[in-house]
């Protein structure tokens, strides 16, 4: 009868850690893994066809290297988008902050701008060509 008892128990203490397992994993990051990011292939968002031209229109007239300190905006020293190797620097922050990943809406550039279409172009940018160029850089390609 004691050792009934203790083999229910443990099946129960089972079952509620895998129920406990199941239920993580509900945010918008992990779905947009899942899901994937719709990426056109043809052709696909890069630098030279969007992204230089969107950071540009709405992001360096703050975020230069060209302009001086006093006309930043208060935009941090250092935070510039003008290459592409900036952008695959600051990937992820430009993500959270740029597009509706993250928050239900952008925090930049602080007085909004950017249309429904721009802000799904520049999310697929970052989550396609600019990701997976992140990926094979980290694996030292
Ligand atoms: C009108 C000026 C202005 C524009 C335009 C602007 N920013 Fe900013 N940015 C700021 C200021 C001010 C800060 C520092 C305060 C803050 O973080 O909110 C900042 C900080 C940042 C940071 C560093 C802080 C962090 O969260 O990591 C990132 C990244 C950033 N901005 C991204 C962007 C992107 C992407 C765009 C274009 C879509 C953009 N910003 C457009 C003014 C601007």
């Amino acid at each position: 009868m004691k050792s009934t008892t203790r083999v229910v128990w443990t099946w129960a203490a089972a079952a509620v850690a895998s129920a406990a397992v199941a239920a993580c994993g509900g945010n918008k990051a992990d779905s947009a893994a899942v899901d994937g990011p719709e990426c056109r292939d043809n052709p696909p968002l890069d630098w030279d066809n969007f992204g230089k031209g969107h950071m540009d229109k709405h992001c360096n007239g703050c975020h230069s290297v060209l302009i001086p300190e006093y006309q930043r905006q208060g935009a941090p020293a250092g935070v510039d988008f003008n290459t592409y190797g900036d952008v695959l620097a600051w990937r992820e922050r430009i993500v959270a902050r740029g597009t509706r990943a993250v928050l239900d809406e952008p925090t930049m550039p602080p007085g909004g701008g950017p249309s429904d279409e721009e802000l799904s172009n520049v999310l697929e940018w970052l989550d396609c060509e600019v990701a997976k160029d992140k990926t094979a850089l980290s694996r030292g390609r």
